[in-house]
């Protein structure tokens, strides 16, 4: 059965919404040019709109293919852009990715949207288990992950290429959270 995810997801705070290339120049001038923000992520700082666009006409494709569902993230107080978190489909599993604008760290925004995004993972029958890697130096992610009721299941070895950082793969933490254990 093809898996129909919502447009839109509300939260107290955030309203995340399916990609749309217009949303392009708000991504590039939110988060994605920042080299602070994509430090642990598998993709270097866009150097221009050009960028954003093509990374954005992959989320719509994967948006339309199942793939993956990517919303962006929206300030429902400022209704601006300020990040995305993506759902990654993987039969019984859902991996998570996320990144967010360092404007609004530390508001608790990123574990507002993991657990909107894990509730609705849930809400499908099929799925058991909703994951996600992290740099072992990504602290505030790991936080994130712990927050929302995760365990660190472990450390998966020289696993993720962080090209910001060093070429060589780095290790990460792997964490994930079980359909009997989510209490939303
Ligand atoms: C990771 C990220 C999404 C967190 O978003 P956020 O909305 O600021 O997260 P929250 O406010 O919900 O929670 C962050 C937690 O980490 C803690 N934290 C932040 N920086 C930290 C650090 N350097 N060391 C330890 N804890 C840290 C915060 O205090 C908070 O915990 P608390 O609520 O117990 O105080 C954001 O920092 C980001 O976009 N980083 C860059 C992209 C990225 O790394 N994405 C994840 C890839 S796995």
């Amino acid at each position: 059965m093809p898996i129909n995810p919502p447009n839109l997801l509300s939260t107290a705070r955030l309203q995340l919404r399916r990609p749309q290339a217009e949303y392009a120049p708000q991504v590039l001038h939110a988060y994605a040019q920042d080299s602070e923000v994509t430090r642990y992520l598998c993709w270097r700082p866009h150097q221009s709109l050009d960028d954003t666009l093509k990374a954005m006409e992959k989320r719509l494709q994967e948006w339309e293919s199942g793939s993956e569902f990517p919303w962006f993230i929206f300030e429902r107080s400022s209704d601006q852009l300020v990040g995305s978190i993506t759902a990654r489909m993987e039969g019984h599993r859902v991996n998570l990715g996320y990144v967010l604008s360092r404007s609004v760290w530390g508001q608790g925004y990123m574990t507002e949207a993991v657990v909107a995004v894990t509730s609705w993972a849930f809400s499908l029958p099929e799925i058991y288990r909703v994951w996600a890697l992290c740099d072992v130096d990504n602290a505030a992610s790991a936080r994130v992950l712990e927050k929302v009721g995760m365990t660190r299941e472990g450390t998966l070895r020289q696993f993720g290429v962080h090209p910001n950082i060093s070429a060589k793969p780095r290790d990460c933490f792997s964490y994930a959270i079980t359909r009997d254990e989510f209490v939303g």
